[in-house]
């Protein structure tokens, strides 16, 4: 595995690179009348959604067009995630099943990125077992996609490079950005937490945060452009500015987005229980743009699986920091992730998760069976909960948060709320589909003009993790 060095491209040369893909991409339709077409898919959080926008970014520059069809793909991309053992286990099939189409269509490039590319024996097995993977490339160093593309393009061999640590935070890419109506925009990366069941801190490096002026500057931008809600991204939000010379915190950051021209909706994820300051509740208090919605991960109820997952706080801590949100955010939505079954977790245990679950009343929660990650402090303790029994836990916990969100959704029936319109229902295009300040679901009839706009919705009927309603 390599580590960043002073050699790799620079800005400029990248421009360069992507001019000259542009070139061959365009001498290659005028020639065949066909254009060249990508699609990438995407596993895991809302980082890795990020990163891909920021691939796509790249690739329009570069004249690829975007297509739904792996079959009619001239590159094919994988931005996989680690977190869990079925999300590897899904991107395995996949590349196995291309192994055809590479014979079908000799000039198709596969590349792989994002987390598991960060471990070494991922990568190995990869070579190994699917050797028409053409690239693969990590979390650290996607900034230099163009110039791994292009090597890839002019090599016959298979390239790889990940590098071990993060580098620098690169700012000023040549990205061309998706101007959606909401958008994502990383606050900072990495993690220095160490969960002992995570993989992250090894996959995505130390923690660090972007500059204020950068951040700001990239949601004047985004506002601009028509974005209406920024989601700001961590691994957790609450220990921004750690990193940086200024005195500077999370809330801090939020004081200065409120103010910027034009944004109606401000969100962020994720939240660390151990560094949720009461400063943050009152800024969250204090500001209508920021929305009424925090996910605050619990994990598990027993103080003693805490303690084994080095989360630093207890069942009391998160409790009080429940109520303390409660009382200063009226209507606030608070929603959740959950492990079950973390080694040596008894039904007792599992009890107490229930009761934290029951008095913090969930919103609603990411429910997960613990799964093995090699290279964490959890994945070789002793006392690992048999499948047969995670899984009888997982159905009695998610029916208990079933229960908890269907009856926290009662409370909104009959009330006039705002809704950011965000476009139209799957199934139906007649149904208009948004969002909530807390992050429901809301569906509605009305004309596609208004997509992008915020309006007042009365709801009619309140589902477990969604609303229908009319527009007043
Ligand atoms: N097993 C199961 N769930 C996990 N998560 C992180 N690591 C694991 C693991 N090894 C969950 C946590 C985290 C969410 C993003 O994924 O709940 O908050
Ligand atoms: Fe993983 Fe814990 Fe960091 Fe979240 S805070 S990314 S669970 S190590």
């Amino acid at each position: 595995m390599k580590r960043p060095t002073t050699k790799e491209p620079t800005i400029s040369n990248i421009n360069e690179i992507i001019n000259t893909l542009k070139e061959s991409n365009r001498f290659h339709e005028i020639e065949t009348g066909v254009e060249r077409k990508y699609i990438i898919e995407t596993y895991g959080c809302q980082m890795n959604e990020h990163d891909s926008e920021k691939l796509e970014g790249f690739l329009t520059q570069m004249g690829y067009n975007k297509t739904d069809s792996r079959e009619s793909s001239d590159l094919i991309i994988f931005n996989t995630c680690c977190v869990r053992e079925n999300a590897e286990l899904k991107v395995y099939g996949k590349l196995g099943a291309l192994k055809h189409l590479k014979k079908k269509h000799e000039d198709l490039i596969i590349a792989v990125c994002g987390c598991m590319m960060q471990q070494d024996h991922v990568v190995k097995y990869i070579q190994k077992t699917y050797p028409h993977v053409d690239l693969i490339f990590g979390t650290h160093n996607l900034h230099n996609f163009p110039y791994l593309l292009e090597k890839t393009l002019n090599h016959k061999e298979a390239i790889v490079d990940v590098w071990s640590q993060e580098g620098e935070i690169i700012e000023g890419l040549p990205v061309n950005r998706r101007y959606g109506i909401k958008s994502f925009v990383n606050i900072m990366y990495g993690c220095n937490n160490f969960c002992s069941y995570c993989i992250v801190p090894y996959t995505r490096g130390r923690e660090r945060s972007r500059e204020v002026k950068d951040v700001l500057e990239e949601i004047e931008d985004l506002v601009s452009n028509g974005s209406k809600e920024v989601m700001l991204l961590g691994q957790n939000v609450n220990s921004y500015g750690n990193t940086l010379v200024n005195d500077v915190d999370f809330s801090d950051l939020l004081e200065q987005v409120v103010k910027i021209p034009g944004i109606e909706r401000i969100r962020f994820m994720t939240s660390h229980p151990k560094d949720l300051s009461d400063k943050l509740i009152d800024t969250m208090a204090t500001h209508k743009k920021i929305c009424n919605h925090i996910h605050l991960p619990l994990q598990a109820g027993s103080n003693k699986v805490l303690k084994e997952m080095n989360r630093k706080y207890t069942q009391e801590d998160y409790l009080t920091i429940v109520r303390k949100i409660r009382e200063k955010i009226p209507g606030v939505a608070i929603t959740t992730d959950i492990i079950i079954g973390f080694p040596n977790e008894t039904q007792e245990d599992f009890e107490e998760t229930l009761t934290i679950a029951r008095l913090a009343e969930f919103d609603s929660a990411f429910t997960f069976l613990y799964s093995i990650r090699e290279g964490t402090p959890a994945a070789t303790k002793i006392g690992q909960v048999p499948e047969e029994d995670k899984k009888t836990r997982f159905q009695t916990l998610k029916k208990l948060i079933d229960q908890i969100a269907y009856e926290n959704n009662q409370k909104y029936l009959d009330q006039e709320i705002s809704v950011l319109v965000e476009g139209t229902s799957k199934k139906n295009d007649k149904i208009l589909t948004g969002r909530t300040e807390t992050s429901k679901t809301v569906n509605f009839p009305g004309d596609e003009k208004i997509i992008g706009e915020i309006v007042t919705v009365k709801i009619t009927a309140a589902k477990t993790y969604s609303f229908d309603g009319i527009i007043v």
